[in-house]
C-alpha cells in the first residue's frame, strides 16, 4: 500500500534560524517561506535528491503544532508522509484493521494541493503519520 516518502517535517520554532542552518550549514536548496493558514503552519521546503524536508513553524494561535513544540521546544521531527496511489482505499483498508485516522476521517487538501489524511501515532509506535494521495 504504502509507496515513496513523500516527505519528512521537522517542526521548528524559529524558521529563519532552521532555514539558515539546512542551507548555509547543511548546504541544502531551500525554499521561500509559504504561509498555509488553513493548516496553521508557515512552511519551508528542503528539496534533496530523493524525498523532501518541510520545516514548519505554527501560524496563528491554534496551530496543529503549537502543543508540539511546547512538548519539545527545540523542535523535534513532527511527521513522516508516505504517498499510497488511493486515499480513499487506503483509509477503508486502515480503519478496517482498527487504526485511527485523525479528524472527521475525510482527506484534506495538503501543502502540495493533494488528498492528505494523518494517521494516529500512537498506533504507529510513537510517529505521527501522513498519507498523501499521490
Ligand atoms: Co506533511
Amino acid at each position: 500500500m504504502l509507496g515513496r516518502v513523500n516527505h519528512i517535517a521537522i517542526a521548528v520554532p524559529d524558521l529563519a534560524v532552521a532555514t539558515a542552518a539546512y542551507r548555509d550549514t547543511l548546504g541544502a536548496a531551500v525554499s521561500q517561506p509559504q504561509a498555509l493558514p488553513e493548516h496553521g503552519v508557515t512552511v519551508v521546503f528542503v528539496e534533496l535528491p530523493n524525498t523532501k524536508v518541510e520545516l514548519l513553524q505554527p501560524l496563528g494561535q491554534t496551530s496543529p503544532i503549537a502543543a508540539f513544540l511546547e512538548k519539545n521546544p527545540s523542535g523535534g521531527m513532527h511527521h513522516i508522509c508516505y504517498e499510497v496511489e488511493d486515499i480513499i482505499l487506503a483509509r477503508d483498508r486502515l480503519v478496517k484493521a482498527g487504526a485511527r485516522v485523525l479528524g472527521d476521517g475525510q482527506p484534506k487538501t495538503g501543502a502540495h494541493g493533494k488528498p492528505v489524511l494523518f494517521l494516529h501515532p500512537k498506533d504507529f509506535f510513537g510517529t505521527l503519520i501522513e498519507l498523501e494521495q499521490a
